[in-house]
Order: C-alpha cells, then sequence, then structure tokens
C-alpha cells in the first residue's frame, strides 16, 4: 500500500518575515470591494502533538503581528494547524480557531472520518507536508518526485504577490503558488465562456444563485470547491476546500487564491496520478456517485407547460410514430393544484386518467418522473403537506422564532430545513401519501439554491390576492440587515455584487439548531437531494432517480443533475459540453443539457445538432419554458432524422453507458471526459473543450456553429473509427477537418476497445432484450495488437448496484491478434444472471482486421458462423454465445 508522510521539520525554512506586499489588500478583480489591507499573518508557535507514524500533527498558530481590527474584521488570535494522512491517497489539513467551534459541513451531509478517527495505517509515503514558521504557511509535495503541489509561502523572489494567511471571523484568505506546469479544471459550477481549462485572470465565485444558466461566468446553481491540476507529463492531483461558506478563488499568475466568508479551512489532498485516480479518491470521501437506474440512461421529455395529460398522453404517442426513442414522459409544475408540492390540478390531471396515463407508460417498459419545488405554500388551509410540516416544525426560522416566508410559484412559501433530522420523516411521508395515488419513478428537485422572488430579513403576506405564477415580489418585507447578510467581504453575487440574501432566505434565518443560513446556504439543495433520495427508496424499494438544480461537492452520491436554464444559442450548446464535463469532475456524473434549449424556440438546425450532443450525454432530456411554443424534437425535420441517428446509435451504446455507470458508482469515474482524462501526456488534449469523450473510449466531435458542413476535431494518436460507417482516421495526434453535414454528427470509437451494444429500439425496455455486438477496434498497420472491454448486467433499477451471484453479472472481453490469427475470449464473473436472462452475444465486428479469414473456431470447433470480410473489416455473425459463459472465438487469416 502507498503512503502518504508528513514531515513535521520546518523543510521549507523560510523563517525570516518575508515582506510580501500586502498595499491593495490583494485586490481582486473587482477591486471597489476591499478596502484596506487583508491584515494578519501567523506564526506557527509549537506543536503540540506528533502522531504515531508520521501520520500527523497538531500546531498551534498565533497571530503576529495582528492588523487589528481592520474592514474585514479581527485577525482570530490562536489557531490549531492539523495535518493528517486519512488514508495512504488522501491527506487532509486543517485550520481553524483554536478556541471555539467554528460551522463546517455537517456529518449529515457528508459523513467522513472526524479529527478524532483513528487513521489507517499507512507504509509508503506519497505526500509530504511541510511548513514554514513566520510567516506561517505549509506546502504539499508528492515525495516521488519532489514536486510542490500547493504551496501557501509567498515565494521570496516575489515570482508570484499574495498574502499569507488571514484568518478573520468573516474572512479568511489562504493562496498557493503555481507553477507554469499547472494546468487546473474544476471549480464549478458556472457556465464558462472560455472553455473547460481554468484561465488566469478569472475570479469563480462559488455561492448558490438561481441565475439562468445562459449567464457565463458568474456564480450559478451548485457549490463544488474541487479542482484538479494537472502537471507536465499529464500526473495528476485534486485539491478539495471542504466548506460550504461563499468564496472566491481567483486564478492570478502563478497563483491561486481562496478568499472565504466563513467556516474553516480543511483542505484534502488526492495525489492520483492519473485523473480517474483522483476522481476515486476524491469521492471515497464525498460520496460515490448513485448507481442510476438503467432506464434514466434513455431519452427524457421534458417541457413546462405540458398543461393536461392529453397533452403529455399525444407527445408519447408522438414519439412512437416518430420513431424515435422515449424512456421517460416528464410533467414540470403544471400538473399541481395552485403550484402546491404533492397535490394535482383535477380538472386538467384528473386521476383516474393520470393514474391511468402512468399505468400505461410503465405497461409499455417508459417512466414519468415529476418536478416539486422546496417552497412550501403557506396561503392555503386546506393544505395538509404545510400543516403537517408546521406539526413537525421543521421549516427555516427568522429570529423571532417564526417560519421564514418568501414567495415562490405558489406564492408565499415556507421552507423545509432539511438539515433538521425532523424533515425526512415528514418529506418521506409526503413522497408516499402522494407515490400512493400516482406511482411516480422519480422526482425532480428545482429551485432548490433555494430560489425566493422576495429579497428581506422578515416578509409577511397582507392576504391580497395575488396572480398566478407571479415572479415579482408581493410580499411585504423588511431588511434589518447584520453583518451576515452584508459581511465585510462582498462576494460577486449574481455577478453585480447583490447582497448575499439576494432572492434567497436571508442569511440570519436558522436552521433547527441554530445555524445559519449564512453558513448553511450553500448545502441547501444537497441537504433536499439526502432527504429525496432517502424518501424514494423507501417509498418505491427500488433504485431512487432524483434531479437536483442545486448540489455541492457530493452531491452526486444522491442526485442526477442538469445545467439549468440554458437558452436556444449555438453558445449555450457549447457551454453544454464544458458544464457537463465539469459536473462529472465534480463527482456528479449523471448530468445533462436541456436540450434544443430552455428559452427561445432555435431553429430546426440548432435543435438538429443539440440532440446530435446530448443524445450522448448520460442524462438526456429535452425541455423548454412554457412562453415557447411546442419543440418536441419530431415537429422538425432535420432534428427527427438526427434523432433517430444519435439516439439510435446511444440506445446501441446503453451496455456500455450502464457499465460507465457502474463504474462511476464504484470508483467516482465520470461518464463523459475530458479528452486529457484519457491522453494525460498528450497536451495538446488540455486545450480540448469542445469534443467529449464516453468512457476512455468513443469520442464524440459536435458542430457547435451555425451553417456548418465540417468540424474541426483533435484526435489523439491512433486510429480511430467512426462508429455509424466504421471509415477510419488514423491521427499523429492532430487537428483534423471532417465533415459534418447537417445530417451527420461524428463519433469515433478508438483503438484497444471492445464495446459491448445491443440493438436499437424506442425504449431501453426493449433495447435490453436484443442480441449483443462486441466491437472491437484494433490499430491499423500494427501486426500485434490487442482490444478489451468489460459489461456490467444487473436488472437496472436494485437498489444496490453490487457484483453478485444470481443478482448481477461482469464479463470482461479480450482480443488479441497477430499477423496470422486473432482471438476474442471472455471472462465471466457471476454468470447465473445473465445466463437467466438469457443475454447472448450474437455478433463480433473486428476494425482493423487486416486481411481476409479463412476459419472460424467458435470454443476450439469449427462453426457454422457467418464470416464476412470487408475492407479492413471483419463481422462474424449467428454466434449466438451466451455472455454468462465463457467463450473463444479464434480466426486464422487467408
Ligand atoms: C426553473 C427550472 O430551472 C426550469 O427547468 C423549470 O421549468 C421552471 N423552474 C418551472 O418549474
Amino acid at each position: 500500500m502507498m503512503q502518504v508522510q508528513i514531515t513535521t521539520m520546518a523543510v521549507l525554512a523560510i523563517v525570516t518575515l518575508l515582506l510580501v506586499a500586502l498595499s491593495g489588500g490583494g485586490v481582486g478583480a473587482s477591486g471597489f470591494r476591499r478596502t484596506a489591507t487583508a491584515g494578519g499573518r501567523y506564526k506557527l508557535q509549537s506543536v503540540v502533538k506528533e502522531y504515531a507514524n508520521k501520520q500527523g500533527f497538531e500546531a498551534k498558530l498565533a497571530v503576529s503581528p495582528s492588523s487589528g481590527n481592520d474592514p474585514l474584521g479581527r485577525d482570530i488570535g490562536s489557531l490549531s494547524f492539523i495535518a493528517r494522512i486519512e488514508k495512504s491517497t488522501r491527506l487532509r489539513l486543517y485550520i481553524s480557531d483554536a478556541a471555539k467551534q467554528r460551522w463546517e459541513v455537517p456529518q449529515s451531509i457528508i459523513p467522513r472520518p472526524t479529527l478524532s478517527s483513528d487513521l489507517e495505517p499507512a507504509t509508503e509515503p506519497v505526500l509530504a507536508v511541510t511548513y514554514t514558521t513566520q510567516p506561517f504557511g505549509f506546502a504539499v509535495t508528492r515525495i516521488a518526485t519532489g514536486e510542490v503541489l500547493f504551496n501557501s509561502t509567498p515565494p521570496a523572489d516575489g515570482s508570484a504577490k499574495f498574502n499569507p494567511l488571514v484568518f478573520k471571523d468573516q474572512y479568511i484568505e489562504i493562496s498557493t503558488q503555481l507553477p507554469s506546469t499547472a494546468t487546473l479544471f474544476g471549480l464549478g459550477e458556472s457556465t464558462r465562456s472560455d472553455g473547460l481549462k481554468l484561465k488566469q485572470g478569472r475570479t469563480y465565485t462559488l455561492w448558490t444563485t438561481d441565475i439562468a444558466a445562459l449567464f457565463p461566468d458568474i456564480d450559478l446553481y451548485g457549490d463544488w470547491p474541487f479542482y484538479i491540476d494537472v502537471r507536465e507529463g499529464g500526473t495528476a492531483h485534486g485539491v478539495l476546500l471542504l466548506n460550504s461558506n461563499g468564496m472566491e478563488i481567483t486564478y492570478s499568475e502563478n497563483s491561486l487564491t481562496y478568499r472565504i466568508i466563513g467556516g474553516v479551512l480543511d483542505f484534502y489532498f488526492f495525489p492520483g496520478p492519473s485523473s480517474l485516480d483522483v476522481m476515486d479518491q476524491y469521492t471515497q470521501l464525498v460520496g460515490r456517485p448513485a448507481a442510476q437506474p438503467y432506464w434514466s440512461l434513455g431519452f427524457h421529455q421534458c417541457r413546462w407547460g405540458y398543461r393536461n395529460v392529453t397533452v403529455v398522453k399525444n407527445v408519447v404517442e408522438n414519439f412512437r410514430k416518430a420513431n424515435i426513442p422515449l424512456d421517460t414522459m416528464w410533467n414540470d409544475i403544471d400538473y399541481s393544484d395552485r403550484f402546491l408540492d404533492f397535490t394535482h390540478d383535477e380538472e386538467r390531471f384528473p386521476m383516474k386518467e393520470w393514474r391511468g396515463f402512468v399505468d400505461g407508460l410503465h405497461a409499455n417498459g417508459q417512466h414519468y418522473v415529476i418536478l416539486i419545488d422546496p417552497g412550501i405554500g403557506s396561503a392555503y388551509d386546506d393544505y395538509q403537506t404545510y400543516k403537517r410540516g408546521l406539526e413537525q416544525d421543521i421549516y427555516l426560522k427568522t429570529d423571532d422564532g417564526k417560519p421564514y416566508l418568501g414567495q415562490v410559484w405558489p406564492g408565499p412559501v415556507v421552507y423545509p430545513d432539511f438539515l433538521n433530522p425532523n424533515a425526512t420523516p415528514w418529506w418521506t411521508n409526503e413522497v408516499q401519501l402522494f407515490h400512493d395515488q400516482l406511482p411516480f419513478d422519480g422526482l425532480w428537485i428545482d429551485m432548490n439554491e433555494v430560489s425566493n422572488f422576495c429579497t428581506g430579513t422578515h416578509c409577511t403576506w397582507n392576504g391580497t390576492i395575488f396572480p398566478d405564477g407571479i415572479t415579482s415580489c408581493y410580499l411585504q418585507c423588511t431588511d434589518s440587515y447584520t453583518n451576515l447578510d452584508e459581511p465585510p467581504f462582498k462576494l460577486n453575487h449574481f455577478g453585480t455584487h447583490e447582497k448575499l440574501g439576494h432572492l434567497t432566505a436571508a442569511m440570519t434565518v436558522t436552521h433547527w439548531d441554530g445555524t445559519t443560513e449564512y453558513d448553511a446556504h450553500n448545502l441547501y439543495g444537497m441537504s433536499e437531494a439526502v432527504a429525496t433520495k432517502k424518501a424514494l427508496t423507501e417509498v418505491r424499494q427500488k433504485r431512487p432517480f432524483l434531479l437536483s438544480r442545486s448540489t455541492f461537492v457530493g452531491a452526486g452520491a444522491h442526485t442526477a443533475h442538469w445545467t439549468g436554464d440554458n437558452k436556444a444559442t449555438y453558445d449555450d450548446l457549447a457551454y453544454s459540453i464544458v458544464t457537463v464535463m465539469n459536473s462529472g469532475m465534480a463527482g456528479i456524473p449523471m448530468v445533462g443539457a436541456d436540450i434544443c434549449g430552455f428559452y427561445d424556440m432555435g431553429t430546426d438546425e440548432l435543435c438538429s445538432r443539440w440532440i446530435q450532443t446530448g443524445a450522448f450525454h448520460p442524462f438526456s432530456r429535452a425541455h423548454t419554458i412554457r412562453d415557447n411554443g411546442n419543440k418536441e424534437l419530431y415537429l422538425f425535420p432535420k432534428t427527427t432524422v438526427s434523432a433517430r441517428k444519435a439516439l439510435g446509435l446511444k440506445y446501441q451504446l446503453l451496455p456500455y453507458y450502464y457499465t460507465l455507470n457502474y463504474y462511476a458508482h464504484k470508483k467516482g469515474y465520470p461518464m463523459i471526459r475530458p479528452l486529457f482524462f484519457a491522453f494525460p501526456s498528450d497536451p495538446e488534449t488540455f486545450d480540448v473543450s469542445y469534443q467529449f469523450l464516453i468512457g476512455d473510449h468513443i469520442l464524440v466531435s459536435p458542430v457547435i456553429t451555425a451553417n456548418a458542413t465540417t468540424v474541426n476535431a483533435y484526435f489523439p494518436k491512433g486510429t480511430w473509427y467512426n462508429m455509424f460507417d466504421h471509415s477510419q482516421i488514423i491521427s499523429k495526434g492532430e487537428n483534423l477537418t471532417l465533415q459534418a453535414p447537417w445530417d451527420v454528427i461524428n463519433v469515433h470509437v478508438n483503438e484497444g476497445a471492445i464495446i459491448p451494444m445491443q440493438e436499437g429500439a424506442l425504449t431501453s425496455t426493449a433495447a435490453r432484450k436484443t442480441p449483443f455486438t462486441l466491437l472491437v477496434a484494433l490499430p491499423r498497420n500494427s501486426p500485434l495488437s490487442s482490444a478489451s472491454g468489460e459489461v456490467f448486467l444487473d436488472n437496472g433499477e436494485d437498489i444496490d448496484m453490487v457484483l453478485k451471484a444470481n443478482q448481477s453479472t461482469y464479463v470482461r472481453f479480450k482480443t488479441a491478434v497477430d499477423n496470422k490469427s486473432g482471438t476474442l475470449s471472455s471472462h465471466v464473473e457471476h454468470g447465473e444472471y445473465a445466463l437467466q436472462e438469457r443475454w447472448i452475444v450474437d455478433k463480433v465486428i473486428v476494425l482493423g482486421a487486416e486481411s481476409a479469414v479463412s476459419v472460424v473456431d467458435v470454443n476450439g470447433k469449427p462453426s457454422q458462423v457467418k464470416v464476412m470480410h470487408k475492407e479492413h473489416n471483419l463481422e462474424v455473425s449467428g454466434l449466438g454465445l451466451a455472455i454468462g459463459k465463457e467463450f473463444e472465438i479464434s480466426w486464422t487469416f487467408a
């Protein structure tokens, strides 16, 4: 086992005071906010405790000198600095007030070792910590290479300008030096106008905000204080700051600076060395991504404005008529009575007819998801959900002990405090009662940043009638702001430095245990996701599916995510590709965008391009706003053709996606990956933002501009085969111009892969019943070559997704070829389940088989299979081999 080592000696013996320029006070991109110097710096006074086996230590830091009470507040006099090797691949560095417990992410949100948990015995060091005593700073190095990964001490030569540690009640500042060889990714969530790689000169604001995703480069729905740093040669490491308070992170030349308005510094370092290793190490801490049901990987249709059951029924029917796959139908808030959760409008969605519709979907192997919002309508005496919540006393409160009143779609609302242990049983009961009437398959939890159409510390409703669906505030709100609503350091909220409580619950609002929204705001969506996953699992006794707009790191363990309210533009299509990859890197791999755009109608051509891209995202859903006309895929001629083609391939690839879902759940690997994940030693891949890999092997190169007939795409070195016509590209590692007329999406598989596929169908349920094809991709012009792949199979909706006898099957495929012959063999773990389901491999396609084949043997015997060799491709069909039983197919070249 590898080990992380902590060196308690002050190896970086920079003990002299470094005169780091504090003038200007660490002015950020929008300099007007900080009027004074950031102030204090710390001195490491003493190491108070050393753990056995060099696995950590605790030290005291004292402020020296103090900046006094500068505009950002008073420096905290004494801090604890704790370094712990939690695992061989996880180093934790923690800094907080030595005298007082400060706010931390609750264990109920991210269960994790505490500072007093036992440490795993470690043997082989990977990372080391060193520190300077005055000014205090620490560095994390990779022992094997000596490379410094994080260094909070300002460089003596002035090559990066930043303050040493600053720690005040409402302002913490810490920076790291970064070498020019660092390439950073992550720090979401925001829509990025400048691609995937983080850019110097940018400040990333982390504050969960209900703002449309169409606005790039400002705070958005989620909070993901995690980045991956890929250094020269492709070695990656990850850095998580586990802190839920608002923060800004500025990437400057040679440094990265965190400015945080509360909580503690709780850094976790994950040494990689590959990006997938980083994801494994990171999700082991924050939570392995939730297993997703098989059906959720199929196509979903939604819109805001499906006003009655007949309309939704017709949409489902129209998909069938148009021969476009549809797995899941959705309803937005339209089904509800007065926009109240867990109610329905009996006129437009008569329960009998509605239930009949849902039963019909189920009979056809399809599924149904509905939306709920966290705001619980409080204006109606007959609304039992609200009343039961009042009885349980589970709403967020103002300082006068009354539920905090906000306004969302139902008018005046109160907000459940999902951190309150009593909220989950209440929520589960509400889900149960509604599910008893209508057996929905999943829940969409929207507006959970938490969204509020009003701003104010105390709001009341004077009882006047309000118009349906109004989004302007008509409550009577007062603003008795405190330093929580207006802390000394103003985050760039909404991109306009709005107050923290702008269009959300006020910061002074409290949770059940006195926790303020100031501290817990960024966890609202995550806490709702935790409660909703529990509720759905308990109620349905099947693998839950939920979709949340607001997320925190680790939310992937509970929920799927979508990129939010985008617009029908080519720019938004491009942004979606980046956000989807960023979400995967945050540990939320089940993600997609509103296909064809939420705002605006767009055009047939745009929608066609969008489905060509969105079909291949794990969560593939079309959705649009109620103000738009209908824009289902089948309404546009070009889009219809593209949808059949792109979704046709997606459905054939479902066994591959499902196996990626298994690895996401088991190891945290994103299903959709940036190219650098698979080709880290090729630095060109760091700059590829608008192509993506499905797993490690399938490259999607979408068109993201209007009127294009070609696309420029980067192909890492090797042989790539077009998934539609099996034509090939042999790349030296270069940008290529590919043909991409309106009906063409470029999807290529690379050498070395064996892809398990089934036949396309209109539902995943039907596709699952078809025989398998194994697509083997070999390098061209290479006499000795090999390929491998795997498939995980289970019933797609058991609560646990585990490899277990009679419950699931895992098969690994291998191909080895020389210039005379080739073999494809399988190695099966727990074949019983696949045997029981009678899954067979009927066809093998070998791409890159250089010459015609004279003999094909199956399990060592000549067989009656059909063999075709065309150009460089060999196709063997009529195999009828049970997947659950090991087999070997061998062939001899003529
Ligand atoms: C906001 C969501 O982002 C959007 O997708 C949804 O349609 C509306 N709320 C209405 O529920």
